[in-house]
């Protein structure tokens, strides 16, 4: 039996990966639980199948979008709840072969992505409102259906589940060494918040557990997220998964802190959404994975292609002003993670730390004028510079005598910035701290 846990070294080094949900809501272009949301029979919504022509697909654009991002990973839905397979898949008809793409989609982009050096992550569906046997539960498309249970009857979910290990399997062994597998996801009956008599799935109903060592044995050292309802399994998760909200401190498990990565949409859904107009900005992207390496987390970051294939210019635009910012202060991010508990987080900062290279890093969220102090820094400090240009940063320690403050009782150290912001996103003073 493979080892219970993957190799999640990589994982807590690279920080920053691309998330990318792909299928055939690209077309209708309105959320990709559309079929769920407007309880859109089969027939109707298979028609996107013979609509679906990625004629501008160009993963080795993705993979670059990406790489100068600053990403070093990729997670794509190899299938979403909807059923649709990304990849040739033996097992279905429901699959990009069979649309006017006429061909694998996977392959190419886990060459292309692989190719520069980042780590491949599946996406992988545990719901499917495509599959026959998958029963019809309270979340499914077709849970109003006034035949549901005649529906139900000749639905076999064992036989849903074998499918699921049979999918998983074709892409655990036909796509070379994959990184992470992101299960998606369980709402398993009795579980907290939901009301009484709720009909979700869990565990036994994708056989979790089959499915998690099945996993590790194909892929030894993979990275599996906590969506397959193992929480209380050995083996049965690496990472959590905090979905669009940002957690306030290092994500805890029974009280332990453990690893976590955050995924976040640009704009609210995931797959491509044409009217949404609540994009973030590139300067509260920064902030954000900033904030989540500061508390020990990793970002995963969303692009939903358009249904021609390409990243559109709203995430471009948000990928590139990221990459830019990037380009001078990755050194805050890569191999980073939360300050020592004995540095204070001065007023509208983050603070994030390299334990190899013993060095500290301030991001400035909003930016001081002249002095920016830092309360227990005191005597720390060998040398301060900024960032983005290397330039130093000359500092004060708290000198008895000094009157007007209580700098030395706070130990104190002050940083003597420049007046003028430096012109970046968010600025980053780099503190070598004395060994
Ligand atoms: C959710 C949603 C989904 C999205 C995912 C990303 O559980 O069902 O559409 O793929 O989270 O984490």
């Amino acid at each position: 039996m493979a080892d219970l846990q993957g190799d999640t070294s990589w994982f807590t080094h690279d920080r920053f990966g691309l998330f990318i949900h792909w299928g055939l809501y690209a077309l209708p272009a309105r959320h990709e639980w559309i079929k769920q949301r407007e309880e859109i029979p089969d027939a109707q919504y298979d028609r996107y199948l013979k609509y679906f022509d990625p004629d501008l697909y160009d993963p080795e654009a993705w993979a670059d979008a990406a790489a100068n991002a600053g990403m070093k990973y990729f997670c794509v839905t190899t299938k979403h709840h909807e059923g649709f397979a990304l990849w040739d898949s033996k097992l279905t008809e429901y699959k990009a072969t069979n649309t006017p793409a006429r061909r694998d989609l996977l392959k190419p982009m886990v060459e292309a992505f692989r190719s520069r050096g980042m780590k491949v992550g599946f996406y992988h569906s545990l719901i499917d409102w495509h599959h026959p046997h998958f029963r019809i539960d309270a979340i499914h498309s077709m849970r109003n259906h006034l035949d549901k249970d005649k529906l139900n009857e000749p639905r076999d979910q064992a036989q849903y589940a074998a499918y699921l290990r049979g999918q998983v399997r074709e892409l655990l062994t036909e796509y070379g060494k994959v990184d992470m597998l992101f299960y998606d996801f369980s709402y398993p009956a009795g579980a907290k918040g939901r009301p009484e008599g709720f009909d979700g799935k869990g565990r036994d109903d994708w056989n979790s557990i089959q499915l998690m060592k099945m996993t590790r044995e194909l892929q030894p050292g993979i990275v599996i997220n906590d969506r397959l309802d193992l929480d209380d399994v050995e083996g049965g998760w690496d990472y959590r998964t905090p979905e669009q909200f940002m957690p306030r401190e290092w994500v805890t498990y029974q009280g332990e802190r453990v690893l976590w990565e955050t995924c976040q949409t640009f704009s609210g859904s995931w797959g491509y959404h044409r009217d949404e107009t609540s994009w973030k900005s590139v300067e509260q992207l920064v902030q954000m994975l900033v904030g989540v390496v500061s508390r020990g987390g990793n970002l995963l970051l969303n692009v939903g292609p358009t249904g021609r294939g390409v990243f559109d210019d709203r995430a471009l635009h948000c990928l590139s002003g990221m990459g830019e910012w990037m380009k001078w202060h990755s050194r805050s991010i890569y191999g980073c993670t939360a300050a020592p508990e004995e540095f204070q987080t001065p007023e509208d900062c983050r603070l994030t730390y390299n334990p190899e290279t013993n060095r500290l890093y301030v991001h400035l969220f909003t930016y001081p004028f002249r002095h920016l102090h830092l309360d227990g820094f005191a005597n720390k400090v060998e040398y301060a510079q900024l960032l983005n240009d290397a330039s130093e940063v000359r500092f004060h320690q708290p000198r008895a005598g000094h009157t007007g403050d209580s700098s030395l009782e706070r130990e104190t150290l002050t940083l003597e910035l420049p007046v003028q912001k430096p012109n970046v996103t968010v600025p980053v003073v780099e503190l070598f701290l004395k060994e």
